[in-house]
């Protein structure tokens, strides 16, 4: 969140002009021109259910897993993870609920591939129209459809695609998010989400991110923390 917030300086002398510019930060990053043209086109189709933050941040983790497996190809799983849910347009939202609910029973199992079909078909119709490559489009739709249906992943680009999708479960907004689809407490949504947000990924880096988010999470559930730091408003 970029709420601004009332500057405070207990040191008392202005010390901006001795900070990092922000292209020497690591990690600093944006959608890319690529991307954003991408995004521009989607992001009517990701509204339902957070679906488009979701997607957003998903994207960041999958740019951090980026830069610890250079192997994989960012023109491949950065326009997959940014566009991979947007097939749930075409699941009505309450049914889109009901089909990822915990007490599923798998009567809506079809709504799942349904996702993941039409998600592949608006996904080549939009990649085309911002002109990426065909064979790049032929990627791409093949990690979507099936992304959350199949199991092991087609190659490390469809297994990057994959981890982030499931470390954003224990991000601050993934909890936030879990927490008011099902009625749940912090606890119980972060119990919910870290046992797929680690058994199911593919990749160290992966198990590393989710490690540590998960650790801070529960670090804020300890009662030592609540008598200690208080995020500021
Ligand atoms: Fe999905
Ligand atoms: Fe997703």
């Amino acid at each position: 969140m970029s709420a601004s917030r009332e500057v405070i300086n207990y040191l008392g002398r202005d010390v901006t002009d001795k900070l990092p510019a922000a292209e020497q930060v690591p990690g600093a990053m944006a959608l890319t021109p690529r991307d954003a043209a991408i995004w521009e086109l989607a992001k009517d189709y990701l509204k339902t259910r957070d679906n488009d933050a979701h997607c957003l941040y998903a994207y960041g983790i999958a740019n951090a897993l980026l830069s610890q497996i250079p192997e994989a190809q960012e023109n491949i799983v950065l326009p997959a993870i940014l566009i991979h849910d947007i097939g749930w347009s075409t699941v009505d939202e309450r049914e889109n609920l009901e089909a990822i609910a915990p007490d599923r029973d798998g009567s809506r199992a079809h709504l799942v591939v349904q996702h993941e079909k039409e998600g592949a078909k608006i996904a080549r119709r939009i990649l085309g129209e911002v002109g990426i490559p065909v064979a790049d489009i032929d990627e791409i739709c093949a990690i979507i459809d099936g992304h959350d249906t199949r199991p092991e992943p087609i190659s490390l680009n469809d297994a990057l695609v994959k981890d982030a999708d499931k470390i954003w479960r224990v991000s601050p907004h993934g909890r936030s998010v879990v927490n008011d689809w099902f009625g749940l407490t912090d606890e119980q949504s972060l119990r919910l989400c870290a046992y797929r947000a680690y058994n199911e990924l593919f990749t160290d880096a992966g198990r590393a991110m989710s490690r540590v988010l998960v650790s801070l999470a529960y670090i804020d559930q300890t009662p030592q923390i609540s008598k200690t730091y208080r995020p500021k408003a």
